[in-house]
């Protein structure tokens, strides 16, 4: 089992330091994350919240969490559909939470030669750093595997994540206009006016080249 220590530094400043131990097959790590200020840290700084690859065992909460904040586990992205629960991923939990609390975060992911998408990403913590360290979490690990790039949709009307992507340097390119009418087809849970009362048209691409 190899050790090693990342630091992350965010574009909002926040430095993340995440710990894991390497197992002994490819791409399964476990993790712990520290989220604090600028300063340098320590193992003795206080953890609020820790990561951890998703495993077989996660797939009934996690069917349960993508319903809830997607409708379905049916996720749909450029024409193609996945099942949420089956993808892997990574979930977030807060190590103050009583031991049967389902995660406070969670993202699923798909490597496709040196293409990585992110299918979902939601946390239920605001503002604490884990929508972020989930995504370089993922990011960590695509790189692992010898991807170029991370890329994701997200939809017209969601104007925080379009914030929250382009603050940490991924780039729109591309308007598939009208795409929801094709996924609509293919998952009638996507609601015809979504976040802001915005109608629910297109999907926007993002990437991160690697
Ligand atoms: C986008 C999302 C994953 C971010 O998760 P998060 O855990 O809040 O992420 P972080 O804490 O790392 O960063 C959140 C950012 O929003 C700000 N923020 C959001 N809500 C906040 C709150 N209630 N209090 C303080 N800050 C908040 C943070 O300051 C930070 O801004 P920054 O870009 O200036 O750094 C989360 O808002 C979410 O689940 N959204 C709904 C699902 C979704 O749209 N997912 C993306 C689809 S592709």
């Amino acid at each position: 089992m190899t050790h090693k220590l990342l630091r992350i530094i965010t574009d909002s400043g926040k430095v993340k330091q995440v710990g894991y131990n390497r197992r002994a097959h490819e791409r399964n790590f476990t993790f712990s994350t520290t989220c604090q200020g600028q300063s340098t840290m320590s193992e003795t700084e206080e953890r609020l919240f820790s990561i951890r690859p998703l495993e077989s065992e996660d797939r009934n909460w996690v069917a349960h969490f993508l319903d809830k904040n997607w409708g379905s586990t049916k996720i749909v992205s450029r024409g193609q559909s996945y099942y949420g629960h089956l993808l892997p991923g990574f979930a977030a939990e807060m190590n103050d939470a009583p031991e049967d609390a389902q995660p406070a975060g969670l993202i699923t992911y798909n490597i496709e030669g040196k293409d990585c998408e992110i299918l979902t990403l939601d946390s239920n913590q605001a503002g604490l750093g884990i929508g972020s360290a989930l995504l370089d979490m993922v990011k960590v690990v695509a790189k692992e595997d010898g991807c170029k790039r991370l890329w994701l949709v997200t939809t017209n009307d969601n104007m925080e994540a379009l914030r929250f992507y382009q603050r940490r340097d991924w780039e729109l390119v591309a308007i598939h206009r009208n795409a929801l009418i094709a996924a609509r087809k293919m998952k009638p849970q996507i609601p015809l006016v979504g976040k802001n009362e915005i109608p629910l048209r297109d999907e926007i691409e993002l990437e991160l080249k690697l």
